[in-house]
């Protein structure tokens, strides 16, 4: 007798109980916190803007200072930039519906790749719909299970995401701590395969930048290319606001840079800049290139005219006025006690400022606690928690615009001052002094 005829005259065994793909929805502990949070009018998320993004914005109701956006040069409510996406809008319509490689490349795209390319003094450039898309297609794209991609421990999701994509080898070092990169590439050589080093050149949570010239010194010991993420630098630092690359003197040793315009350039989009034959490739191979619609014209138009104001005389007045801007809140805010992320200091002394002036709390709930208070003093924060920051590690993201007067800036202080005492009295007091990234 077969074991099959055997089980035959067995009574059926009773399907497993089904488990529901859904029951994360319920039971997952951020929606058990989001739930406590909002019982108590405590959610520092998804708060509703009413108008548009600018020094001062319109938010549920009120007049409110915005000191959490990433519009270090205040281009979204600029006229010209407007113009820009409003020319194209007139002249493409509203979307392209399709993807870049089939009917959804425009003549407006091309020109905004030229001029990126040039910019930061790369042979070309790919323009994708967002800056997210530009690291997963890149690095999903460029790296395979054989390879090794190294990356800082800092690293935006938008990384990890690509690296999940190719199925390379992930080894993580601790951030910024050039003697773990070095033996991470020890090991990393015995995998047997190509080695990327991918890094940001600053550090989106905690405004802290890439050690850039040492990491291109270990990376030509080791044979490994390196990436750098330009995001929060593209339009801020270097004197073409080339970026960390240009500014840390290393644009022609890094291979490949990302950007977004969701930040200096107010629109959405992203962009890779590096060797033709890599940008060709993935312009014929990167999925989240291929398989997803292409910017709508007015995104696309106002990057290019953003792009254009970064490029021209103007260009070097925007940069030093934010980052005098950043200098100008970090001092008001360490002045009235607050622990506060200080610039990167170089080899070789130099600080590095950046638009992004966080305010380290430590605790998750005293860092919305502290957020509460502001907000209800007319300023809006953005609030970092586990898993965006290490535990105990909670912190308020400040960031700061070319376009804030010091007057905002000094109402916002007053608010922080304010908002000190209130939470002191009630929760105690919060950590003081200064605060290596
Ligand atoms: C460092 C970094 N890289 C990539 C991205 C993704 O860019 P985007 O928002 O344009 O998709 C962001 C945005 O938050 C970022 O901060």
């Amino acid at each position: 007798m077969s074991a099959s005829d055997a089980g035959s005259s067995l009574p059926a065994a009773a399907p497993p109980t089904p488990i529901d793909v859904f029951a994360k929805a319920r039971e997952h502990e951020r929606v058990a916190q989001l739930k406590a949070a909002r019982e108590l009018g405590l959610v520092p998320y998804f708060r509703v803007l009413e108008g548009p993004t600018l020094p001062v914005v319109e938010m549920e109701g009120r007049r409110r200072i915005m000191l959490g956006s990433n519009n270090y040069l205040g281009l979204t409510g600029d006229e010209r930039v407007k113009a820009g996406a409003l020319e194209a809008l007139n002249r493409y319509g509203t979307g392209i519906t399709g993807s870049r490689f089939l009917n959804g490349t425009l003549d407006l795209h091309l020109e905004l790749e030229r001029e990126l390319a040039e910019w930061l003094g790369a042979e070309a450039a790919l323009v994708f719909t967002t800056g997210h898309q530009a690291n997963v297609g890149t690095l999903g794209t460029i790296l395979g299970p054989s390879d090794t991609v190294i990356a800082d421990s800092g690293d935006h999701a938008s990384i990890l995401d690509g690296v999940i994509l190719s199925r390379a080898k992930l080894r993580a070092f601790r951030h910024n701590r050039i003697d773990r990169l070095e033996r991470t590439l020890e090991k990393a050589a015995q995998d047997g395969g190509g080695i990327l080093i991918v890094v940001d050149g600053v550090f989106s949570t905690e405004g802290d930048v890439s050690p850039l010239p040492e990491i291109c010194d270990l990376a030509a010991r080791f044979g490994a290319r390196v990436m750098v993420d330009e995001a929060h630098a593209l339009g801020v630092l270097g004197t073409r606001g080339a970026g960390s690359c240009e500014l840390l003197g290393v644009e022609d040793r890094v291979d490949l840079r990302m950007a977004t315009f969701s930040k200096s350039l107010a629109s959405c989009g992203g962009v890779i800049a590096g060797p033709s034959e890599v940008i060709e490739f993935l312009r014929i191979q990167a999925r989240p290139f291929i398989f997803t619609a292409s910017a709508v014209p007015a995104a696309v138009g106002a990057a290019l005219t953003a792009v254009r104001i970064c490029r021209s005389e103007e260009g070097p007045r925007l940069f030093a006025r934010v980052l005098d801007n950043a200098r100008y809140l970090h001092r008001g805010l360490s002045e009235l006690g607050f622990k506060v992320v200080e610039p990167t200091r170089l080899a070789d002394g130099t600080e590095v400022v950046t638009p992004v002036v966080p305010v380290v709390v430590g605790d998750d709930w005293k860092a919305v606690f502290l957020w509460k208070l502001l907000y209800d003093a007319g300023v809006y924060v953005n609030v970092m928690i586990h898993p965006a920051v290490p535990p105990a590690g909670a912190l308020l993201r400040t960031s700061v615009m070319a376009t804030h007067d010091a007057s905002t800036l000094d109402r916002a202080l007053e608010a922080f001052a304010g908002a000190k005492r209130s939470f002191e009295a009630e929760h105690g007091a919060l950590p003081e002094g200064a605060s290596a990234a």
